[in-house]
């Protein structure tokens, strides 16, 4: 399938996820395979038009990760123009914008989900983009704001007229959050339309789940929190999808990943919070937040994610993995496959 004219080897796409989908992240998971698609945490428009490094770097990308997509927020036409410049001058095949967040400190700043209770504006700025920039220009949106303002289906031809490229819909309003389940039903709706792509997103946890929502009628399905638990999810639906067995992940390569994704920080990213925390403080940090996520219904994964949360060093951290992953002694006392 294509967004545009760029071509996507999988349907499927690891969804843009703050704190978590950086560029170390992103590359693991694509060297797992399956994956067409990675999308940027969101990034600040103000901050890419002002130059500030930190906002940069989130912006950063490698060529291992192509095709590329970096979402960017904000509520002002010309700026978001401006910083959808800036990001294909960095390399970027796809601008993704942000008419998702619920997070107030995003969504008060007339950003994020709030956009879509303007939609003049936010095809204001979908218009404006799509003239600054050659590559294309997609939307991440979710149901609406409220059961009362159930409204993407009005903002995907609106955006879709003003020149965006392919649009995301996460199945659930602003107010619900992450409450609730998604609504695959109401995507599909949508999806029929629109000619451009509508990909879904929303609860796909299993592989099997990705499976049953590629035949909902929409392009491509989004991942997050699955990706989170278990970066080989997209291989694995993939795996499916072309009438193999899912592929099987050992503890040792699960226990290699993270491993490898603290490698990655520690070597060949920069810390992102600057000068406020140490190199090794930043990666700790990131590493406990993939960790709650990661061994989530494991066997003893309560347990293990203590030990990450108590560890004070790398060296302390990497000791953890290496017991709970790669060796007999997990703290169940189950052996590692
Ligand atoms: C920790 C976290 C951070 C997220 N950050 C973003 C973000 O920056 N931009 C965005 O469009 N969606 C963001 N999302 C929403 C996801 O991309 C996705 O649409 C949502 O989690 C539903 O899909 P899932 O059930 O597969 O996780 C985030 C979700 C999580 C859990």
């Amino acid at each position: 399938m294509k967004i545009g004219p760029v071509q996507l080897e999988s349907p499927l796409v690891v969804s843009p996820m703050a704190g978590m989908t950086d560029t170390a992240f992103r590359r693991l998971v694509k060297r797992q395979g399956g994956c067409g698609l990675v999308v940027s945490e969101m990034v600040s428009s103000e901050g890419l038009v002002r130059g500030i490094d930190r906002t940069l770097e989130y912006a950063e990308h490698t060529e291992e990760e192509r095709p590329v997509s970096i979402q960017i927020f904000g509520g002002d036409p010309a700026k978001m123009a401006e910083a959808a410049r800036v990001v294909e001058q960095m390399g970027a095949n796809i601008v993704d914008v942000n008419m998702g967040c619920p997070v107030p400190k995003i969504a008060k700043h007339n950003a994020g989900c709030s956009l879509m209770r303007e939609p003049a504006q936010a095809a204001g700025i979908i218009a404006a983009m799509s003239t600054a920039v050659k590559i294309p220009v997609t939307v991440k949106m979710r149901k609406g704001w409220d059961e009362d303002e159930l409204n993407a289906g009005e903002l995907a031809k609106r955006v879709e007229d003003a020149g965006a490229k392919a649009i995301t819909i996460h199945g659930r309003t602003a107010k619900q959050s992450y409450s609730g389940v998604a609504d695959w039903d109401f995507i599909s709706a949508i999806a029929k339309t629109v000619s451009i792509p509508v990909f879904g997103s929303g609860d796909c946890i299993e592989p099997a789940d990705i499976v049953t929502r590629m035949k909902s009628g929409v392009s491509g399905v989004y991942v997050g929190r699955g990706v989170l638990r278990n970066p080989w999810i997209l291989a694995q639906a993939l795996d499916l999808m072309e009438g193999r067995p899912a592929r099987t992940i050992s503890d040792e390569e699960r226990g290699r990943f993270l491993l490898d994704y603290m490698h990655l920080l520690l070597t060949e990213t920069v810390p992102d919070s600057g000068k406020t925390l140490s190199r090794e403080r930043w990666v700790i940090n990131k590493i406990r937040a993939l960790c709650s996520w990661y061994t989530k219904g494991f066997d003893g994964g309560a347990q293990f994610r203590i030990g990450v949360n108590s560890a004070q060093s790398i060296a302390e951290l990497r000791d953890r993995i290496e017991r709970f992953f790669l060796t007999a002694q997990r703290p169940d006392g189950r052996a590692a496959s």
